[in-house]
């Protein structure tokens, strides 16, 4: 384990700390709190119905794990599962803990889980393990609360991907969105097409295992391996809906079976032009990643994919991309160009609108629904279909209004390979900002939707790519604690979404992530001062900010400040920050930085000594601004804590 930044910053949230609600995430629809607390020991016992077997032993499993303390089965059991039929949501349960015992209802195993993991929440991990009493009475906001994770652009493991999934069901995620097929590898085992793995899981990658070298890289599931992780997804209340990306991003399908493209060319699978990846742009692929839609193979291919991919995953809702398709090649192919002009297509669109259309036509017939990213829309959305919407909400609330169900997961707000933070800390990630705080204000229902159309919105969705995400450790850090605002957005009624009461039972609740070995970002933000055009000059200039109650009373410590541009047609330059205790330098760093539309060098270290008490504490910050004087800015300090975990698990 190592830390980042072996610092923590005690900030204003302090006052976070006063009232105590049970740090439950996602917040429960109703809380009460009762009289006394239920004491676990080794003599406590579990009482189940035979049918919930397999999740009474996953309780007992995580029991042991957080509490250290096996639970006897037993039908007297002082902590007891009970079906309840009246429980209308099949994933609604409630809760109570009073002093002599512990019942958990719900009328499936879907919301018996569910209960289980507030359970789970409630309980301390230290000694005694005294549950407070409480009456939770809980059921979802909307059905669909799902994370996305790309294996394609990396691979990750079995017992990687099992991980995922269930520490989505700790928060009640409760879809598992899995995409396996992509430009740069095709990752699930199809046993009438072998070269899709044999050929296509496999791409010959600059820079990897490292610099100066081209290896192979990549991996696939078989189709035993897959059945393996729908049964762990299954008892975990997690529905896996797999995508299979059609009719673009297949450059790894194509690459196996060139017939599939236009010019029936043999191409490579694609790869990253440095790794691990950090361009934003990608020079063009050469080959391509479109299926010719002209040739009545790519269509025998497709629906012989689908057929084994629906024996293999229960979902009612089969993925099949259709996101930003290259429409260039399908210009210059007779063959598709007949099938346009056979069909009488005004244009491209429409002639990948008529395979969508083919494809749902297919899975109606097996008596599955389509699902499609929102570029299914253009040309004409298929009759079954239902949208995923990602480049924003436009295209879930054009779908909505035509009557068809969407998953929302506007990039701008939900994508979690995009950043969270200012930091010149964060790992690389795909550009685009969005903190926490922006995921968890995220509202799934568009303001524009009337009640009926609403209805339509099943939920919403967190989407991992992983171009950026070449390690384990870098797949919790875009993943956690983000996914924990996607849980409660989704589970949680509006009336109890509240950032602050967020915020605080996050903090409370970091412990059990600690515990689960999550190594998820964190970062509080303390602001120490700001620049505006009434303090700035276009010389350099000392800005002295009085930082005396903020360090009160501090350890000897580091404090990082970063120089951050907010608005302006200037940007701010600056030379050096001096701490000075009662007058005398205590701290410094030189050295030439700017903040404006770009940034560079904008973060000074400090390391500073024990603070005493009633000490007068000064930052003297030599600043000017740059070309003028229209220019504002926030002069924060950041604590970040993340560890980077070894290995693979
Ligand atoms: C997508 O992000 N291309 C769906
Ligand atoms: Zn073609």
């Amino acid at each position: 384990m190592k830390r980042l930044v072996p610092f923590v910053f005690v900030l204003s949230v302090a006052c976070l700390q006063a009232a105590e609600p049970p740090p439950i995430i996602p917040r429960p629809l109703k809380v009460e709190a009762a009289e006394g607390r239920f004491l676990v020991n080794e003599v406590t016992s579990l009482a189940f119905p035979a049918e919930w077997k397999s999740q009474a032993e996953l309780l007992t499993a995580q029991f042991k794990q957080d509490a250290g303390i096996h639970l006897k089965p037993s039908p007297s059991g002082s902590i007891r599962l009970e079906k309840d039929s009246s429980i209308a949501d099949r994933e609604a349960y409630q809760l109570e803990v009073s002093p002599d015992r512990v019942v958990l209802k719900a009328s499936t195993s879907s919301g018996i889980f569910n209960a289980c993991q507030s359970l789970l929440q409630l309980v301390p991990k230290d000694s005694p393990h005294a549950i407070p009493a409480i009456r939770v009475t809980d059921a979802p906001r909307f059905p669909w609360r799902g994370l996305m994770l790309d294996s394609s652009r990396h691979f990750q493991s079995i017992a990687e991907v099992k991980r995922f999934i269930d520490l989505m069901s700790h928060y009640k995620l409760n879809v598992f969105h899995w995409h396996l097929t992509d430009g740069h590898g095709w990752r699930i085992e199809i046993k009438k097409y072998p070269k899709l793995t044999e050929l296509g899981a496999w791409r010959q990658q600059p820079g990897y295992p490292e610099p100066g070298k081209a290896g192979r890289y990549g991996g696939f599931y078989t189709q035993e391996e897959i059945r393996e992780v729908v049964r762990f997804a299954a008892e975990r209340n997690v529905t896996i809906v797999p995508e299979i990306d059609m009719p673009g991003h297949n450059a790894a399908a194509i690459s196996a079976y060139p017939e599939l493209g236009c010019s029936g060319k043999p191409q490579p699978v694609d790869w990253f032009f440095d790794y691990p990846c950090k361009a934003q742009k990608f020079p063009p692929f050469p080959g391509t990643n479109e299926f010719c839609v002209g040739r009545d193979e790519t269509l025998r291919f497709t629906t012989d994919v689908l057929s084994e991919v629906i024996e293999l995953f229960p979902s009612t809702y089969l993925h099949i991309g259709g996101d930003e398709v290259n429409p260039a090649h399908w210009k210059q192919c007779p063959r598709c160009q007949k099938r346009k002009a056979d069909l009488k297509l005004p244009d491209e669109h429409a002639l990948q609108s008529w395979f969508i259309k083919e494809l749902d036509r297919f899975l109606a017939s097996k008596n599955r629904r389509l699902l499609g990213w929102n570029e299914i829309l253009d040309g004409g959305l298929a009759p079954g279909a239902t949208v995923m919407s990602w480049t924003g909400e436009e295209g879930g609330i054009a779908a909505a209004k035509m009557g068809h169900d969407v998953v929302m997961t506007p990039q701008n707000f939900v994508y979690l390979d995009h950043g969270q933070s200012n930091s010149p800390l964060e790992p690389n990630h795909w550009p685009g900002h969005n903190p926490l705080e922006k995921v968890y204000r995220y509202n799934p229902i568009p303001a524009s939707l009337d009640a009926t159309q609403a209805k339509h919105i099943l939920g919403l969705q967190g989407n991992v790519w992983t171009v950026f995400i070449h390690e384990p450790w870098l797949l919790d850090l875009q993943t956690w604690p983000r996914a924990c605002a996607i849980s409660e957005v989704g589970w949680s009624s509006s009336a109890n979404r509240d950032w602050e009461n967020f915020l605080q039972r996050l903090h409370q609740h970091r412990p059990k992530l600690d515990a689960l070995g999550v190594n998820y970002w964190w970062e509080d933000t303390a602001e120490l001062g700001t620049w505006s055009p009434a303090n700035i000059t276009a010389e350099f200039k000392p800005l002295v900010l009085d930082l005396s109650k903020l360090l009160a009373s501090k350890p000897a410590g580091q404090l990082p400040i970063t120089f951050s541009y907010v608005k302006g047609a200037h940007g701010l330059a600056i030379r050096s920050v001096e701490l000075r205790v009662n007058g005398s330098p205590a701290g410094s760093d030189a050295h030439d930085g700017f903040t404006g539309w770009s940034s560079k060098g904008n973060t000074y270290q400090l390391t500073h000594p024990a603070i005493p008490d009633g000490a007068k504490v000064e930052l003297v910050c030599e600043i000017h601004s740059d070309g003028g004087t229209d220019s504002e800015g926030r002069i924060v300090s950041e604590s970040i804590e993340t560890r980077k975990t070894s290995g693979s698990r």
